[in-house]
């Protein structure tokens, strides 16, 4: 992190995080954020559900909620990214304050509420998107909606021919039952919807499902089991968690989802035992907590073909994301791997 970047961070981390969010979104909108353009090297470079990657270490949903700066985010240094979630109606979200930091626990609590403009005028800066990266939507369903399974159909028929993938997520804490949408039946019937949605696509998508980090293990099996009937392209684990374990932070009883370090353990054994169950059968992104090479790299190891982070971005900054994929490459190379393929799931069992 460069001088710049740190006054940056610290004027940041004295405002209100929602409106420091915003500043940050701004900032990249209007180039004044130094970015490094496409990060790449032939241990680095990979393929996901047929996409082809510069990187595995991609952007987690929820930063650019509107699709607003996909060109900047492009040139990030990611080697994907996601962006959402899109709901088919414009949305306020929760009330404010609903964004926390937890400096002390390097966590962030949010209970948004899938704050959004809807997905027409997300079609519409997904028709400007930069067609050198590849770019996924995460789909979402209205609060007030009467059939919210059939809100994530709506959304990928409406934004899919501007896509390289698309997630179906389930697993947001702040939308009242989303997460009864994991059940095995509710869900089996839901992805038969949004499959139908993707075959009516001119080309259809890789689509991912999103899990929650707070699963039974029997829970986890039988998701995998119902991804891979429904013919799934990948699973991503996770989404925020509603734990609470040894936080220290003032704002730790905030309601909403967990983010960040304290995730990062949880989520990672919820992956150990996706792959476990799926024995590789469909790929997994591993998401939660990462904020340093050397994590990236755990969750690879334990199972995940590709990783996405978020939360880490509020406290150390976009130079973060080059930082993180250059440091994977150097600890691919330090034991040996000439590409990162050969290192998913190498060390599953010590998370188990
Ligand atoms: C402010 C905020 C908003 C988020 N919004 C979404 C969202 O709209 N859809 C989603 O699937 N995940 C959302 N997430 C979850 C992240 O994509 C990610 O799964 C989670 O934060 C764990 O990764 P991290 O610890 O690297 O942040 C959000 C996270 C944060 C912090």
């Amino acid at each position: 992190m460069n001088l710049l970047e740190k006054l940056a961070l610290f004027g940041m981390h004295r405002i209100d995080p929602e409106r420091a969010h915003g500043l940050a979104v701004k900032a990249l909108a209007s180039g004044l954020v130094p970015l490094p353009g496409s990060v790449t090297s032939p241990r680095l470079a990979t393929e996901i559900a047929g996409l082809k990657l510069p990187n595995p270490v991609g952007l987690a949903a929820g930063f650019d909620k509107n699709a607003e700066v996909l060109a900047p985010l492009s040139r990030a240094g990611f080697g994907f990214v996601e962006v959402g979630a899109v709901t088919p109606r414009a949305q306020d979200g929760n009330p404010k304050p609903r964004l926390f930091r937890l400096k002390e626990d390097a966590a962030v609590i949010n209970r948004f509420g899938f704050n959004n403009k809807g997905m027409q005028a997300a079609a519409t800066r997904l028709a400007q998107r930069p067609k050198d990266a590849v770019i996924g939507l995460n789909l979402g369903a209205n609060k007030d909606s009467n059939n919210r399974a059939d809100d994530f159909a709506k959304v990928l028929a409406h934004c899919g021919d501007h896509l390289d993938f698309a997630t179906v997520n389930v697993s947001s804490p702040n939308t009242e039952k989303l997460r009864d949408l994991q059940g095995a039946e509710a869900l089996a019937a839901l992805l038969s919807g949004v499959m139908q949605a993707n075959a009516a696509l001119t080309k259809p998508l890789p689509i991912f499902l999103k899990i929650a980090p707070d699963l039974t293990d029997a829970e986890i099996t039988e998701i995998g089991d119902v991804a891979l009937a429904a013919g799934l392209s990948a699973v991503i684990a996770t989404n925020t968690t509603l734990s609470r374990e040894g936080l220290t932070g003032a704002d730790k009883a905030e309601a909403g989802g967990l983010s960040g370090a304290p995730l990062f353990e949880s989520s990672t054994r919820v992956l150990a035992k996706l792959s476990k169950s799926t024995q590789g059968k469909i790929p997994l992104i591993g998401v939660g907590g990462i904020a340093t090479p050397e994590q990236a790299y755990a969750k690879i190891r334990a199972g995940a073909s590709a990783v996405q982070f978020y939360s880490a971005l509020v406290y150390h900054g976009m130079s973060l994301v080059p930082q993180i994929a250059r440091g994977l490459d150097d600890l691919l190379k330090q034991d040996g791997f000439s590409n990162v393929s050969e290192a998913v799931g190498t060390e599953r069992d010590t998370w188990l």
